[in-house]
């Protein structure tokens, strides 16, 4: 199974100049780079996915950080799976925490969303993890419990090998904060329990679980190789091209 990066560019990139900056610097930095066992995607605004699939260097597979349940019809703001494919995604983050977080986003309207993009072909990225208070209270493996296996409500067994569930703690988020090795190793193992329970050992393994929050290359080793992550989700230095392939690099190579 190969490792995945995903970056998330979140808000950025907020005018034509800033992407053609960004597009100049990766172009710089992919060039020569080979990644023989990582999947390497980038999730833009969706403004930019036509331009980023039009650039698409071949290295570089093309994400979502968001979309809704419906495929199209009456509701205004919204994106849809069928919308992505179209336009050349593969992936989509869902359930991410600012989501969550400022757009109110509940396990229950998160398990639609990923039941939709598995049946239009998309690989959901589900993001899971526990705010600082949860942690405080040691209600990690209840709150984890709860959104993984909520999300994954209306997903078969045999689904279960196209998605990634990324450990993402809040606290983690955009803090320069990270738990330890051990700490993202024992949710690791909570997950893999968790999916086991739900889809049995042979399915549940065929599932990738990353972990995101904070990830720099410096600590690429200690947060994604140690604890043996699938790969990492990376918000901030996915900006920044020179970081985000160093960060690939480790991973790939490990
Ligand atoms: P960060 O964001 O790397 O800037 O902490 C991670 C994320 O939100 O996925």
């Amino acid at each position: 199974m190969k490792k995945l990066v995903v970056g998330n560019l979140k808000m950025n990139l907020i005018n034509l100049a800033e992407r053609e900056r960004y597009f100049k610097l990766l172009e710089k930095e992919l060039s020569g780079k080979d990644f023989s066992n990582t999947e390497v995607v980038l999730c833009p605004p969706y403004v930019h996915l036509e331009s980023f699939k039009k650039w698409k260097n071949k290295k570089i597979k093309l994400g979502a950080q968001n979309m809704f349940a419906e495929t199209k019809g009456s509701y205004t703001g919204e994106i849809s799976p069928t919308m992505l494919k179209a336009f050349g995604c593969e992936y989509v983050i869902l359930g991410h925490s600012e989501r969550r977080r400022y757009f109110s986003e509940k396990n229950e309207e998160i398990s639609l969303k990923v039941a939709s993009a598995l049946k239009n072909g998309l690989i959901p990225v589900i993001c899971v993890g526990e705010t600082k208070v949860q942690r405080e209270e040691h209600r990690v493996l209840d709150v984890i419990t709860e959104q993984v296996a909520k999300a994954l409500v209306n997903v078969s067994r045999t689904k279960a090998g196209g998605i990634v569930i990324a450990y993402e703690p809040v606290w983690a988020v955009g803090s320069d904060v990270t738990p330890t090795t051990h700490e993202i190793m024992e949710a690791k193992v909570l997950i893999r329990k968790i999916l086991v329970a739900l889809f049995g050992k042979k399915y549940a393994e065929k599932v990738r679980i990353l972990y995101g929050g904070s990830v720099k290359a410096v600590i690429a080793k200690e947060i994604c190789v140690d604890p043996g992550m699938d790969g990492v989700l990376v918000g901030r230095e996915s900006l920044m091209p020179h970081e985000f392939l160093k960060i690939v690099a480790i991973i790939d190579k490990k």
